[in-house]
């Protein structure tokens, strides 16, 4: 049986949730792969770095076994591990450190995971290259609309389809907000409604103003359609302007208001947009309520497809289980290689 050894850096919400799904299916891995997944290295900002190359126990970790003299780039550098797991904070306007971190991996030949969309958005093309020309797997499913299937989806069962369009709705806290407004509710009272229910950041800013829907949008355009594109090459306009009387006078005329994302390549250029956008009340994004997501891929081929993220408990969840099956992609195609 082979040993998978996995360094985390960043050990938050999604690296928590992760580390206790690896246990949860500890069995399946041994069965499906013939293999063992261990955390030989976890690093936060706060902490340091914490290193074991049997296997950190998560369940029993605490702060002390952390050393405060370490930080990422001794893991990255340095640690023992195969598989790098990048899960810091983003930054969309930089897409770093996570960038950083995931080159110096690629450069040492380590695989690379991220939920990160922020190197996606800024640096896919060469981070891919990169991870090409080491033969090691680089993959990003939960950095849109979390383990929803949609890297993974076009590439195991869209083969040979050129993609000619995304779109679809890409970000949850401004959907709820226009879902709770449609409710009478407030913009101001909406927003802290969903700060209350733990899904909102405390500067809800790159939600509202639309970054974070073209930071997606530009992940996906990047990775499947094969430009190169920044989330400032967006048409991008937020909810900020929406009103009650907006909300209202779509309503009167039998339609909804959603923040649309839209990506194509016209006449060779790429083309996104993000925007507030009315819609026919009983069609796919009108229907698509509070934390619903979904994303449409026109194909040459096929036509569309589209899949849809519905809320679920625990909703950490969904983002952790992107991570473990690109864990898995890697152990499909790198069979050998451990
Ligand atoms: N949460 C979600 O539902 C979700 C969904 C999809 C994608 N994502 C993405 O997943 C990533 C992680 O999200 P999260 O919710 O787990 O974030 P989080 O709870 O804020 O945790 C971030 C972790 O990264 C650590 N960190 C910050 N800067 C670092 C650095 N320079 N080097 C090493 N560690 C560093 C933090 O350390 P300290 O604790 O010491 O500060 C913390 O452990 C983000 O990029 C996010 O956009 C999250």
């Amino acid at each position: 049986m082979k040993t998978v050894r996995i360094a985390l850096i960043g050990y938050g919400n999604v690296g928590k949730a992760f580390a206790a799904m690896l246990l949860r299916k500890e069995d399946y891995i041994r069965e499906a792969f013939d293999a063992k997944a261990i955390i030989t290295g976890i690093c936060t900002k706060s902490r340091g770095v914490c290193l074991c190359p049997d296997g950190i126990d998560t369940e029993t970790l605490t702060d002390d076994m952390f050393n405060k003299e370490l930080d990422d780039f001794a893991l990255i550098d340095s640690g023992e591990y195969d598989v790098m797991i990048e899960l810091t904070p983003i930054n969309i306007m930089t897409g770093q450190p996570a960038t950083d971190h995931i080159r110096r991996a690629l450069q040492r030949g380590k695989h690379v995971i991220t939920a990160n969309k922020g190197p996606i958005a800024w640096y896919y093309r060469e981070l891919r290259d990169l991870a090409k020309k080491q033969g090691v797997g680089f993959c990003h499913e939960a950095t849109v609309m979390d383990g929803t299937p949609v890297y993974n989806l076009t590439k195991e069962t869209l083969k040979g389809c050129r993609i000619t369009e995304v779109s679809g709705i890409f970000n949850a806290t401004t959907n709820f907000i226009l879902t709770e407004m449609e409710k009478g509710v407030s913009f101001e009272d909406a927003v802290e409604e969903g700060r209350r229910q733990g899904f909102v950041e405390a500067d809800a800013s790159m939600d509202i103003d639309g970054w974070d829907a073209s930071a997606k949008l530009t992940a996906l355009m990047n990775v499947l359609m094969d430009v190169e594109i920044t989330p400032l090459d967006i048409d991008r306009t937020g909810i900020g302007g929406i009103t009650k009387d907006d909300i209202d006078a779509a309503k009167a005329q039998g339609k909804r208001i959603k923040l649309l994302c839209r990506g194509r390549v016209e006449d060779g250029k790429p083309v996104g947009t993000v925007k507030p956008t009315w819609v026919d009340e009983h069609t796919l994004p009108a229907i698509m309520d509070a934390t619903s997501s979904y994303v449409t891929i026109d194909t040459d081929l096929m036509g569309a497809t589209t899949v849809i993220e519905e809320p679920f408990e625990p909703e950490i969840d969904h983002t952790a289980y992107g991570v473990l099956s690109d864990l898995f992609r890697i152990l499909t195609d790198y069979e050998n290689g451990f």
